[in-house]
């Protein structure tokens, strides 16, 4: 939006020289970094403060730059080629030849690829040469940023650089989906839905279907936590205090809160997935007791909107 080709080039050769860029894609804000480097990618860890059991998505220009690193079946060139450029991210085996770092697979034998349509993220994996490692721009555990200045908030100068391209339309994050075995599984629900992935490919299941095993995770990232303002967060809210903020949704919001705001007065879900990070996020700048949220229909996005709701919420 503010970027001018000069500043791509600037962020490219950043990226190249080992640096972190933090740039839009239409999900969320992502922490670039060289997904070919070790040092970079052990960067990326560092600036989050994320555990090191925790994979990262790798962007990628094209399938066919995806396909250097990651083996593909039948299942997921389907998906690919319905989805991308899009928000899913496809969970594949490595190569033998994976030239990329290990750390994006935190141990795993498997790496995480997506191909954004953002035309600034896309311009930017044009002008790098090189597989982006990025997962979301914030502080581990933290709201997603949604907005460049988000960004400035979280990581202040442990990134090189920011590309703004305005507030990001779809606003929650990919749906990642495991295709390593003979049906995909959905390890976690995002802006495609699982009725979307259904229509095209009728056989999914959803990681909620798995008893997880005890030693380890198949969702790595799926931990109980996550999303959390500094406030508490008390879902399902029909009724609110007044030292409480509220995050409504639909024509009929609550009345009396400290603060409130609608993340979509029709009750537009799409809507309501754009609003979420930052409505999030300026209720919790209000410093209420705590954040009251109106419930949620459990549909399409709803799904995905009510799962991060859900780790916003979540206490020990
Ligand atoms: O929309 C998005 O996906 C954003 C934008 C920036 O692309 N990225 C993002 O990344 O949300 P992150 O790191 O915040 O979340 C990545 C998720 C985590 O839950 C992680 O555990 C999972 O993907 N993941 C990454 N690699 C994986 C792998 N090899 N196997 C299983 N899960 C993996
Ligand atoms: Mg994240």
């Amino acid at each position: 939006m503010k970027n001018t080709p000069s500043d791509i080039k600037h962020a490219a050769s950043l990226l190249k020289a080992g640096k972190l860029v933090a740039f839009p894609t239409e999900t969320v804000y992502g922490l670039g970094g060289n997904a070919l480097s070790d040092e970079a990618v052990a960067k990326i860890y560092a600036a989050k403060g994320r555990p090191e059991f925790n994979p990262l998505i790798v962007h990628v220009r094209s399938l066919e730059d995806a396909n250097q690193y990651v083996e593909f079946n039948d299942m997921a060139l389907k998906l690919a080629h319905d989805f991308w450029p899009g928000p899913l991210t496809l969970v594949l085996p490595r190569r033998s030849d994976c030239t990329l770092s290990l750390l994006v697979s935190a141990g795993m034998d498997t790496v995480a690829v997506r191909m954004p349509s953002h035309t600034l993220a896309q311009a930017l994996l044009h002008e790098a040469g090189i597989p982006i490692a990025a997962p979301s721009a914030n502080r581990s555990g933290r709201i997603s940023p949604t907005e460049a200045a988000h960004v400035h908030e979280e990581l202040g100068d442990r990134v090189a650089m920011v590309l703004d391209g305005g507030p990001c339309h779809v606003g929650i994050e990919s749906t990642v989906v495991d295709c390593t075995g003979d049906t995909p599984v959905i390890l976690r629900p995002g802006s495609v839905t699982e009725a979307e992935i259904r229509n095209q490919k009728s056989e999914i299941r959803n990681i909620s279907d798995f008893r997880l095993p005890a030693s380890g995770f198949r969702s790595p990232g799926m931990l109980a936590s996550h999303y959390a303002p500094s406030c508490p967060v008390r879902l399902n809210a029909t009724d609110v205090k007044a030292d409480e903020a509220l995050l409504a949704f639909g024509p009929q919001a609550l009345n009396g809160a400290l603060h409130t705001q609608n993340l979509s007065p029709s009750g537009n879900l799409q809507e309501a997935a754009a609003n979420l990070f930052r409505m999030l996020r300026a209720l919790d700048a209000s410093s209420p007791r705590c954040i009251a949220v109106m419930p949620i229909p459990e549909e399409e996005l709803g799904i995905a909107i009510n799962d991060r709701l859900k780790r916003a919420a979540y206490t020990k």
